[in-house]
């Protein structure tokens, strides 16, 4: 790799940013910034022996191999080709499993649905591999099909029919008819519901770039891709406080409460506006939790100029300039077949944020990705601490108040106390900055470091309080 002219300069002002890598070309300057940073984990995760990056992830892997592609250094195009075909191979062509057209996690791991490997999803296998794959696939055919050749192109072709058709099947077989890709239900649905935790806004905005770039100009993900890109920017921009660098709760779904310790892909494409310095993404690579997730990262680089033509000033602004205290009240359906929605209220302050929502679930509990109540708080510059409430019950309701004049409020409350689970509120805080003399024992909630919260109760009795050092996702 040739060091350019622009590595010296950046040492001879002593910024010890990433190594410059091969300039792609129609990237901006943020992307490219992200490119080389995700090639640089990938690039360092390789493995050539055994043709794997991501510790062992065939799923990392054929992320790699399009930014290889993309790259197209050296050896680079024969790496990914040789990927390339081991992904197909290792992909599951025989119909009538609910395994049917998704591919191998591993490529050692043996066929699931056996004595030795039985059927778990999510486990011995993953529907979403399909998408996961088949869209990295979609994007190398659509902007590298020379360096691929017509022979793997047409592989890869009857690869994404299996990965499609096994897709569609999958209504019945794992109890469960997501289709991300292609069918109109899943599109609307994405419109609809899936617009709340930073984790998945960033496999959203992936998925409707591609939408709008690259599905055919007459059909309904050409048409909406856009509309839902902007919308989904607008949601951001209300939703985000550039000087917390981290979106309001609630989360439907979130694998952590705080964007500046722990790696959310829609970090990557906000710092397509921002650069990275300035985006909700841990300071440096591996300073990071959840680090996995910079094996995309080159994908969003190669696709967040895509993303960015369809946010608007209003958004764009909103990453970067905190505008003032709101109070935001949205519906969110809850249901594909009729109007059934919940209530989500969020309190944003220049300081501090407050998010609520409510459901009544008949069948489970959603698991603990999901926080209906939130609160974070900066205690000291380059700290965010939370208080995130975890659901036990599937009936429960977090209500914050608007607060444009008094003090914010969250009201926890289980509305019907036949169901089981509502004999407990559990609540977790974490990104508490050490504080000399403290012990850092906290006797409650109000003596939290860096807000003066009161709490009040009904039918409550006194808490417990436990320090656990092995929190799931953080
Ligand atoms: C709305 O649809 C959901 C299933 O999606 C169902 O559980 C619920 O009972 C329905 N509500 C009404 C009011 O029909
Ligand atoms: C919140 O209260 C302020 C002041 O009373 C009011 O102007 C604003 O419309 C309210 N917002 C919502 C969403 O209810
Ligand atoms: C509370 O939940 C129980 C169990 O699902 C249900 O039978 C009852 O109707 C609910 N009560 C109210 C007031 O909705
Ligand atoms: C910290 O722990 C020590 C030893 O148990 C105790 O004497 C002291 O009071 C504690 N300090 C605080 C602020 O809780």
């Amino acid at each position: 790799m040739k060091l350019g002219a622009t590595l010296v300069l950046s040492l001879a002002f002593g910024s010890l940013t990433a190594l410059a890598g091969k300039q792609i070309k129609g990237l901006s300057k943020n992307a490219q910034e992200l490119f080389d940073i995700a090639m640089t984990y990938n690039d360092d995760g390789w493995d050539s022996i055994r043709g794997v990056t991501g510790a062992g992830s065939a799923r990392a892997t054929a992320w790699y191999a399009v930014g290889l592609l993309a790259r197209n250094d050296g050896p680079d195009v024969a790496i990914a080709r040789d990927i390339i075909e081991r992904e197909i191979d290792a992909q599951y062509t025989v119909p009538g499993n609910p395994w049917y057209g998704t591919y191998k996690r591993t490529f050692e791991e043996p066929i699931p649905g056996t004595l030795q490997y039985p059927a778990r999803i999510y486990n011995s296998y993953d529907p979403n591999w399909r998408e996961f794959v088949g869209t990295a696939f979609i994007f190398a055919i659509e902007e590298y099909s020379n360096l691929l050749g017509k022979s793997l192109v047409d592989k890869m072709l009857v690869s994404l029919n299996h990965a499609v058709l096994g897709g569609l099947t999958r209504v019945g077989l794992d109890g469960d008819n997501l289709d991300l890709l292609y069918t109109n239900p899943a599109l609307m649905r994405a419109f609809s519901t899936g617009w709340l935790g930073p984790t998945y806004y960033g496999i959203d905005m992936w998925a409707l770039s591609l939408w709008s770039k690259y599905s055919p100009s007459d059909s309904n993900l050409a048409k909406y891709g856009p509309l839902m890109l902007s919308g989904l920017w607008d949601t951001m921009g209300e939703y985000y406080n550039s000087n917390l660098k981290n979106f309001a709760g609630p989360y439907d779904r979130t694998y952590g409460n705080d964007m500046t310790t722990y790696m959310a892909v829609i970090g990557l494409y906000q710092s397509c506006v921002t650069g990275k310095a300035n985006a909700p993404l841990p300071p440096k690579l591996y300073a990071s939790k959840h680090i996995d997730d910079w094996a995309q990262g080159h994908l969003i680089a190669l696709t967040c100029d895509t993303a960015l033509k369809y946010a608007s000033s209003k958004a764009k602004s909103a990453m970067t300039k905190f505008t003032k205290p709101r109070y935001l009240e949205r519906y969110i359906r809850s249901s594909e077949t009729n109007d059934t929605r919940r209530p989500v209220t969020t309190w944003i302050e220049d300081w501090a944020m407050l998010g609520g929502e409510s459901i009544s679930e008949t069948d489970h509990v959603r698991g603990d990705q999901f926080i209906p109540g939130l609160i974070q708080w900066s205690p000291k510059k380059g700290y965010i601490s939370w208080i995130a409430w975890s659901q036990s019950a599937n009936w429960l309701s977090g209500v914050v108040g608007n607060s444009s004049s008094g003090q914010p409020t969250l009201t926890l409350s289980y509305p019907n106390r036949t169901i089981p689970g509502t004999e407990r509120f559990t609540l977790m805080t974490g990104g508490l900055p050490y504080v000399p003399g403290s012990n850092m024992t906290w006797p409650g909630f109000e003596g939290l470091p860096g807000i003066m919260l009161k709490v009040t109760t009904t039918g409550v009795d006194a808490p417990s309080t436990y320090f656990s050092n092995s929190v799931l996702h953080e």
